[in-house]
């Protein structure tokens, strides 16, 4: 087990980033990375999601290019996509991938590896891109890369005044 304490820190220090190394992600980071996706917890553990891991280049960029807020994915030597699977679990397929995805990031921030979390994005051109079928859900496309530069300050959280209510 983990010791408490240092967990919160550690969730806390996580940034989302958007600079990379050029160094292509070793072969172990990758495995570690879609290890802790797999690892999610899932609604009756149905693990409806797949995970697609894009190096090629071309396929990066035209990725960015489908990103309104995620130009820098094509400067990441890696993206993995997050695909949810509706037929296995067509209730949980979105809370079920999130779960995945902040599994990834963290294990990601542990490894000295940035990402961050691509939302706005042309989902219909992103899933021709990764040639999915029509019923799955892309969740999100993470680019991952070995940080470059320093980190970016916190950004700011509420106090826990404004969302904690005790009844
Ligand atoms: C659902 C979701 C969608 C996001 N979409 C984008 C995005 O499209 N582009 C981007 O640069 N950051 C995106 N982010 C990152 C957030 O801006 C970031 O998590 C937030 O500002 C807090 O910063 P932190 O992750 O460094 O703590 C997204 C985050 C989440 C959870």
């Amino acid at each position: 087990m983990i010791e408490p304490d240092k967990l919160l820190d550690f969730i806390k220090q996580r940034r989302s980033i958007r600079a990379f190394e050029k160094s292509e992600i070793t072969e172990d980071d990758i495995e570690m990375i879609l290890e802790a996706g797999r690892w999610a917890p899932s609604a009756s553990n149905r693990q409806p999601w797949e995970f697609i891991v894009i190096k090629d280049k071309e396929i990066l960029k035209e990725i960015a290019s489908s990103a309104m807020y995620g130009n820098f994915v094509k400067r990441a030597p890696l993206a993995i996509a997050i695909v949810g699977k509706k037929s296995i679990s067509p209730n949980w397929y979105i809370i079920d991938t999130s779960l995945v995805s902040m599994n990834m990031m963290l294990i990601a921030w542990a490894l000295g590896i940035g990402t961050c979390w691509i939302g706005s994005m042309d989902r219909k051109k992103a899933k021709d891109i990764l040639k999915l079928n029509e019923d799955d859900y892309l969740l999100t496309i993470l680019p991952f890369g070995y940080i470059k530069g320093s980190i970016p300050k916190p950004s700011l959280r509420k106090s826990m005044a404004e969302i904690k209510k005790e009844i």
